[in-house]
C-alpha cells in the first residue's frame, strides 16, 4: 500500500518499516560480501603496513645513507610507483573498494520497488516529525556527476526510477561491506566523537538548531539528535536518492531529521539560522574553490555563540611525508581528484578567510570513542602516541563566533 499525504487514523501506520531490511542478500551474496570486507581490510591494514615497511627499510634507508631525504610525499610516490609492493597493494585496494559497492547491487535491485514504496510512505507521513524537501530542478555540481566518486558505481546522485532510492541503499549497504558489516544504527562514530568532545570541552554548549553538510543519508547527523535532545537537526545534500533513503531510515528509527536537497555552496536558510554546523567526509570531495564558498555559507548561517566542527582528512602540513603520501593515494586511484589539493590547504586559514576569528579557530585530532572510551578531549599534535586520523582518532577543524 502506498500511503497518501494526509492519510490519518486507522489507515496510516504510526511506524515506517526498516527500508534497509528489505534488501536481503542471498547466502552466496553474503559470502561474496564477507570476502570483499576481508580483502579491503587486508589491503588497508596488512598490506599498507607491509608497504610502509618496504618503503622505510628497503627504499628509504639505503637512499638516506647516500644523503637523500624523502621530505615530500611526491618523492615517495615517485620512488614507490614501480615497486612490486606498491603495485600489488594499490591493485588490491582499488578492486576491493569497487567490489564493496558492486557486491550489494543485486539485492538492492531485487528490493528496489518495495524500498521506493517505503520511502514514499515515509515522505508522505513523517510520523517521527522529520521532513524531506527535494528540489528536482537542482543540477548536481560537476564534481559530483563527472565521475563515480570513491568508485561507487552511479555515484551519489544517479536515479534509475521515479522516487529512486537505489544509490542510498548502495551507499549504505556498500559502506557496511566496506566497514566489515556495521549496521546503519551502529554507524555515526564521527558524530558520537564530536558530540562527546563538545560536551566535554564546551559543557555549556547546547545547540538549538544544527546543520550537517553533505549529510548523505544522515548517519552522521542522527547521533547529534540523540546527544542534544530537542535540537532541530537538519541535513543537506545534492543527491536525492540518499536523502529519500535517509529520511525513511530516520522515520523508521523515530528520530525527527529534516533533509533538504541543496547545494551547500549556496543554501536557502536565513542568516544566523544555526548554532552548530558540522560535516564529515565531505570537503575533500569538492574543489577548494567550492570549499571556500561552503565555509563562507557556514559563517553567514552561524548564530552568535555558534560553532562549526568539520571532520576531514588532516592537512599535509600537520603530518609527516609518509602519512601524506599514504592519504593522497585516493586522489588518482579512488576518483577523488580534489583530495590532494584539499589536504594541501591550511584548514584553519580557510576558516579565517571565511570570516572566523583566528583565536577561536582550531584543528584537532579527537579520540575515537571506541578506541579511547575514557578520553573525551583532543590529542595534541606532538603528543606521544597520538593516533592517526582513522586509526583511533578523527581530524576535525572548525571555529566559533
Ligand atoms: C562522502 S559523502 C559524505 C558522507 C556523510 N557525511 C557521512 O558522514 O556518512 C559526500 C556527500 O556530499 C554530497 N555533496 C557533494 N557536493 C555537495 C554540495 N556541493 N552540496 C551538498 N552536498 C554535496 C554528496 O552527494 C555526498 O552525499
Amino acid at each position: 500500500m502506498t500511503i497518501q499525504a494526509g492519510m490519518t487514523g486507522a489507515n496510516a501506520p504510526d511506524t515506517i518499516p526498516d527500508i534497509e531490511a528489505l534488501a536481503v542478500a542471498t547466502h552466496d551474496e553474503i559470502g561474496r560480501q564477507r570476502f570483499c570486507s576481508a580483502l579491503r581490510r587486508h589491503a588497508i591494514q596488512d598490506m599498507a603496513g607491509t608497504l610502509e615497511h618496504d618503503f622505510r627499510e628497503r627504499v628509504a634507508r639505503p637512499a638516506e645513507a647516500k644523503g637523500m631525504h624523502f621530505d615530500d610525499w611526491r618523492m615517495i610516490d615517485r620512488a614507490m610507483e614501480g615497486e612490486a609492493s606498491y603495485r600489488f597493494y594499490s591493485s588490491v585496494r582499488y578492486n576491493a573498494q569497487e567490489m564493496c559497492f558492486l557486491s550489494v547491487q543485486p539485492q538492492v535491485e531485487r528490493a528496489l520497488p518495495a524500498m521506493i514504496e517505503v520511502a514514499r510512505d515515509a515522505a508522505a507521513l513523517s510520523p517521527a516529525g522529520g521532513s524531506l524537501r527535494l528540489d528536482p530542478a537542482l543540477a548536481p555540481p560537476r564534481y559530483v556527476d563527472a565521475l563515480d566518486v570513491h568508485l561507487m558505481p552511479g555515484c551519489f546522485h544517479s536515479e534509475y526510477a521515479e522516487d529512486d532510492v537505489a544509490q542510498g541503499a548502495v551507499a549504505s549497504l556498500g559502506s557496511r561491506v566496506f566497514t566489515a558489516n556495521q549496521s546503519h544504527r551502529s554507524w555515526g562514530g564521527v558524530a558520537k566523537v564530536i558530540s562527546r568532545w563538545l560536551k566535554t570541552d564546551h559543557p555549556g554548549f547546547a545547540p538549538r538548531r544544527m546543520l550537517d553538510i553533505g549529510t548523505s543519508s544522515g548517519k552522521n547527523l542522527l547521533p547529534y539528535a540523540e546527544a542534544f535532545p530537542g535540537v532541530e537537526a537538519h541535513g543537506v545534500d545534492v543527491s536525492a536518492p540518499l536523502l529519500r533513503y535517509g529520511h525513511a531510515l530516520a522515520e523508521h528509527e523515530g528520530v525527527a531529521l529534516h533533509f533538504s536537497q541543496q547545494n551547500a555552496e549556496a543554501l536557502d536558510y536565513p542568516d544566523g539560522h544555526f548554532d552548530l554546523i558540522v560535516s564529515s567526509f565531505f570537503f575533500h570531495e569538492i574543489p577548494v574553490k567550492a570549499a571556500r564558498r561552503v565555509l563562507a555559507e557556514c559563517r553567514r548561517l552561524l548564530a552568535p555563540g555558534g560553532m562549526i566542527v568539520h571532520q576531514e582528512l588532516p592537512s599535509s602540513h600537520l603530518v609527516d611525508a609518509y602519512e601524506d603520501y599514504f592519504w593522497n593515494w585516493d586522489t588518482l586511484n579512488n576518483n577523488e581528484p580534489a583530495y590532494t589539493a584539499w589536504r594541501a590547504e591550511d584548514h584553519r586559514a580557510l576558516c579565517i578567510e571565511a570570516g572566523f576569528d583566528p583565536a577561536a579557530t582550531f584543528a584537532l585530532i579527537l579520540p575515537d570513542t571506541g578506541a579511547f572510551p575514557a578520553r573525551g578531549t583532543a590529542f595534541a599534535w606532538d603528543e606521544p602516541g597520538r593516533p592517526m586520523h582513522g586509526r583511533g582518532g578523527w581530524y576535525v577543524f572548525g571555529s566559533k563566533i
